[in-house]
C-alpha cells in the first residue's frame, strides 16, 4: 500500500504501476494538455486570419489531444492512482503563416512521440504489461499524426506558397477534417 495527499484527503492505494511510470504518465497528461491548448490557439489564429479549413482542422486537432489527455487520466484513476490535472500554459497567440503552424505542429508531435517511446521503455523495464498494452494505441496514433502533418507540409512544395496555393491548401485542411469525421461515423 502507498499513500498520497490529494485535495487535502489522504488516499491509500495499491501500487499497480511504478512511481517512475506514474510520473511519466502524469507528464504525458501535461504534454497532451499543452498540445490541445496550442492547437486551440492555432485554430483561433486561423479563424481570425481567414483560414477556414485551418481553423476547423486545428479545432478538431485540439479536441483530439484533449481526448488523449483524458484517456491517460482515466487510466491512472482506474488504477486508483489519482491523475494530476495540470495548469494550462499560455500558448503563442500569433503565427507567421499556415505553413509555419503546420511545422510547429509536426515538431510538437515528434516530441510527444519520443515521450511515448520513453514510456514504452519504462513499461518494458518494469514488466508492466497492462501499461505496455495501453500505450500501444498511442504508439500507433503518433505514426498517423506525424504522417498527417508531414503530408500536409509537403503540399507547400507541391502546390506553392502564393495566395491561390494557400487557399487550395486551406481547402485540403477542411477536407481532411470532413474525411476523418466520416471515418469515425
Ligand atoms: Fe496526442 Fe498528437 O499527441
Amino acid at each position: 500500500m502507498d499513500a498520497i495527499i490529494f485535495n487535502q484527503v489522504k488516499l491509500t492505494y495499491t501500487m499497480k504501476i511504478s512511481k517512475n511510470m506514474q510520473n511519466a504518465l502524469n507528464n504525458q497528461i501535461i504534454l497532451e494538455s499543452n498540445a490541445s491548448n496550442n492547437y486551440l490557439a492555432m485554430a483561433s489564429w486561423c479563424e481570425i486570419t481567414g483560414y477556414e479549413g485551418g481553423s476547423s482542422f486545428f479545432y478538431a486537432q485540439s479536441n483530439e489531444e484533449r481526448s488523449h489527455m483524458i484517456k491517460i487520466v482515466h487510466y491512472l484513476n482506474n488504477l486508483g492512482v489519482p491523475a494530476v490535472i495540470p495548469a494550462t500554459k499560455l500558448p503563442a497567440s500569433s503565427f507567421k503563416s499556415l505553413e509555419s503552424i503546420l511545422k510547429i505542429a509536426l515538431n510538437s508531435e515528434q516530441t510527444v512521440t519520443s515521450a511515448i517511446h520513453v514510456m514504452v521503455e519504462i513499461a518494458q523495464k518494469d514488466k508492466d504489461y497492462p501499461t505496455h498494452a495501453f500505450l500501444e494505441w498511442f504508439v500507433n496514433e503518433q505514426v498517423e499524426e506525424e504522417t498527417k502533418f508531414e503530408t500536409l507540409i509537403k503540399k507547400f512544395e507541391l502546390i506553392g506558397r502564393d495566395k491561390i496555393a494557400i487557399n487550395e491548401i486551406d481547402k485540403i485542411l477542411a477536407a481532411s477534417v470532413e474525411s476523418s469525421a466520416s471515418n469515425t461515423k
